[in-house]
């Protein structure tokens, strides 16, 4: 296990969070469960059928069960997303089809309810399934317009990647939600991923890079200017964090390209938190840096929700559930 794992869990324990499960007839969820439990990681309630869980695993101890068939909840859970939802045109039953039969809806449910205080889904449903529901239904933080995501990344020790960032760590974002965000989510994106590197990463200076092809005005292009807007938001919408763009990743990181292109800059050269300008970029980035680097890629970390959600990999072991679950609970903070 990563120092930067064996640091959430820490956290996570001293927290005892609930944190609810929607697929929780799938096994791999099961098993995380039993051992977030075990580990004191959180409070698990797991959404599913009592009589198909303990088929796949036996009695579960100290794991709660909803089955949304026979909870006294359904039909209030159903009325709340109705009011919710009824000016967007969803009608009553419709409400309580998706309270009753869509367990990633009564888990949001469930979380906007005040019922559990984070979801975790997606070892069996796509990412916009997860978190469609979660946009609907809990919606953003006071302030924030934006939901997005993002990676934490460590580099292997000894590699060069560990001279960069701080010690190795480095926040990418956003590599998993928004596919073409304007220059008004960029800001946000950029504000929201200091803020995931500072409560999650344990970084305690977020310096933040607004990624381009252009440094400071090098080459002239609609992007680059969308780029440098996002920059000029995040200054006025927080206005001590440490930010510059827009900057190319080379700038951003390496202290003599940095001096050089972009002089003066607080953050070229030093940068720890890179914003990428869109979810091509940022998607495709975090994976090469994964996979050519042998970074450890730790997400994708929703942020921006008024209460936490995190969608996991379809291709999720149990020890990445348990991991997402540990880094919900700190965002329930
Ligand atoms: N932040 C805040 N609100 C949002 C956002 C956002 N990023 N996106 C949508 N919303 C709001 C909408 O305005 C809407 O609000 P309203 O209905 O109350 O007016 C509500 O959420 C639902 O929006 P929809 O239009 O139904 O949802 P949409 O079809 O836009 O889907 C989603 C949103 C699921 C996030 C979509 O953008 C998406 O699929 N993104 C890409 C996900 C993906 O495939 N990622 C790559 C794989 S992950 C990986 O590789 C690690």
């Amino acid at each position: 296990m990563s120092k930067l794992m064996d640091e959430v869990y820490v956290k996570a324990i001293s927290l005892k969070k609930h944190i609810v499960l929607a697929e929780g007839e799938e096994l791999r969820i099961i098993n995380a469960a039993k051992k977030i439990v075990e580990k004191n990681i959180a409070r698990i309630t797991l959404i599913g059928r009592q009589s198909v869980i303990e088929e796949k695993a036996g009695k579960l101890e100290g794991i709660a069960i909803i089955d949304p068939a026979k909870s006294e909840k359904t039909p209030i859970y159903a009325n709340l997303l109705y009011d919710l939802r009824k000016a967007k045109g969803m009608t009553q039953e419709q409400a309580e089809n998706l309270a009753l039969h869509n367990p990633l809806y009564f888990g949001a449910l469930m979380v906007k309810n005040g019922d559990a205080d984070g979801m975790v889904a997606g070892s069996i449903s796509a990412t916009g399934d997860v978190l469609r529901p979660a946009l609907q239904i809990i919606k953003t933080k006071p302030g924030v317009n934006t939901v997005s995501s993002c990676f934490v990344m460590s580099m292997p020790e000894n590699s060069v990647g560990a001279t960069y960032g701080q010690k190795g760590v480095l926040v990418f974002g956003d590599c998993a939600v928004n596919p073409n965000p304007t220059a008004e989510q960029l800001a946000d994106i950029a504000i929201a991923s200091a803020d995931s590197a500072a409560k999650i990463a344990g970084i305690k200076n977020p310096k933040v890079a607004l990624l381009s092809f252009s440094t400071k005005g090098s080459a002239k292009h609609e992007l680059v200017t969308k780029v440098a807007e996002a920059t000029k938001i995040v200054h006025e919408k927080a206005p001590d964090l440490c930010c510059d763009g827009e900057l190319q990743a080379d700038a951003a990181l390496i202290e003599s390209v940095g001096a050089l292109k972009a002089p003066g800059s607080s953050v070229a050269g030093k940068a720890n938190v890179l914003i990428f300008p869109d979810l091509q970029a940022g998607n495709i980035g975090y994976k090469l840096v994964q996979r050519l680097a042998g970074a450890e890629a730790v997400g994708p970390i929703c942020q921006g929700f008024a209460r936490p959600v995190n969608d996991l990999s379809r291709g999720c072991s149990v020890d990445d559930v348990v991991g997402v679950v540990a880094m919900t609970a700190l965002q329930c903070e």
